[in-house]
């Protein structure tokens, strides 16, 4: 079984996922953010430095790009190989509207010709493997048939599917009918990613797949990031709590010096961000937990940590 990280911007920085990867066993490929190459240049500063190699020593990646393209994303993925990745990953997937309207990410499904154009001309010239992450169609899930079957003329490394069109954002249910219904008319091999929470929910979709090897989660790893290690994926019941975890209070006292030496006071914003999603984890501690939301500085944040800590490890 293969489990990855989904690339999130913003927060699967490489300051998380090397730290992630340091503290947390259980991933074996961590996604970048997408890296989105302009003519006036391939990468921007933050993007050059997200997938610089000393930057990601040791932690299994593939760099992920946005691009409608081909010049673009061939002339990225060179420098990408020159730096040593050995795949790249081609968006199909960005909901956003600002994107989506410039016919990149999910704007690009609906784009039937620009989009064979744009497949034809970097399956031809690539330097790197390709895989696709993409959702089912831009406007309605009847766009699957015509787009799995285009995906099925190229030959995709791994076809990594959101079974959401772009409307959907994240939070409509996936159409999980539709996927279970043509997932095995890939003639590419498949990744799973949509929801996953817990390693019951990835046990349905096992049991709904049988012969389906790999997933991709996101939100549910950002909430418990412990949730794939092997003891939390032998463990049937619910998980014990986050807070007693000393690997968790490791890693988010690491990410934070490191984000702390790179970023001063916008630290926080990085380290709440993350909160959105780990305080799920956490129970009856509603009043530590607005400490964190509040805290105006470095000080601030660090006492309510520390409070929270304190609740489990006396
Ligand atoms: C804040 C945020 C940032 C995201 N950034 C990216 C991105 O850069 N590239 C991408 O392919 N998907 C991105 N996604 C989508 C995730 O990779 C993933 O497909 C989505 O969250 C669904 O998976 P999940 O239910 O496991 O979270 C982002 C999602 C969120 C919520």
């Amino acid at each position: 079984m293969k489990y990855y990280f989904a690339p999130m911007e913003g927060i699967t920085t490489f300051y998380f996922r090397k730290m992630h990867h340091k503290y947390f066993q259980g991933v074996d490929t961590y996604f970048t953010p997408f890296i989105s190459p302009t003519m006036h240049g391939t990468f921007t500063p933050r993007e050059r430095k997200d997938i610089l190699p000393e930057n990601n020593v040791g932690v299994p990646t593939v760099p992920q790009i946005l691009a409608n393209n081909p010049e673009y994303f061939l002339e990225v993925t060179k420098e990408l190989r020159d730096y040593g990745y050995k795949e790249v990953n081609l968006n199909l997937g960005c909901p956003s509207n600002k994107v989506a309207n410039k016919h990149k990410g999910s704007g690009l499904l609906s784009e039937h010709l620009k989009l064979e154009r744009f497949l034809d001309a970097i399956f031809e010239k690539s330097v790197l493997p390709i895989s696709v992450k993409t959702r089912i169609g831009r406007y309605e899930e009847e766009e699957w048939n015509y787009l799995l079957s285009l995906f099925n003329s190229y030959p995709i490394k791994e076809l990594i599917v959101h079974p959401r069109v772009q409307k959907d954002y994240y939070k409509a249910p996936v159409h999980k009918e539709l996927f279970l219904n043509t997932w095995q008319k890939s003639e590419n091999p498949i990744c799973y990613n949509g929801d996953l929470y817990s390693v019951k929910d990835i046990e349905k979709w096992k049991n709904d797949c049988e012969t389906m090897d790999c997933f991709m989660l996101g939100r549910g790893l950002l909430t418990r990031p412990d949730m794939l290690t092997p003891e939390n994926q032998a463990c049937m019941d619910t998980l014990p709590p986050l807070g007693n975890s000393k690997a968790f209070w490791d890693f988010h006292d690491e990410l934070e010096e490191a984000y702390f030496e790179e970023l001063g006071n916008n630290t926080l914003y990085k380290m709440k961000e993350l909160w959105i999603y780990q305080e799920k984890s956490f129970e009856n501690v509603d009043k530590q937990m607005k400490k964190i939301r509040k805290a105006k500085n470095k000080q601030e944040y660090d006492f309510a940590i520390q409070e929270l800590k304190s609740i489990y490890f006396n």
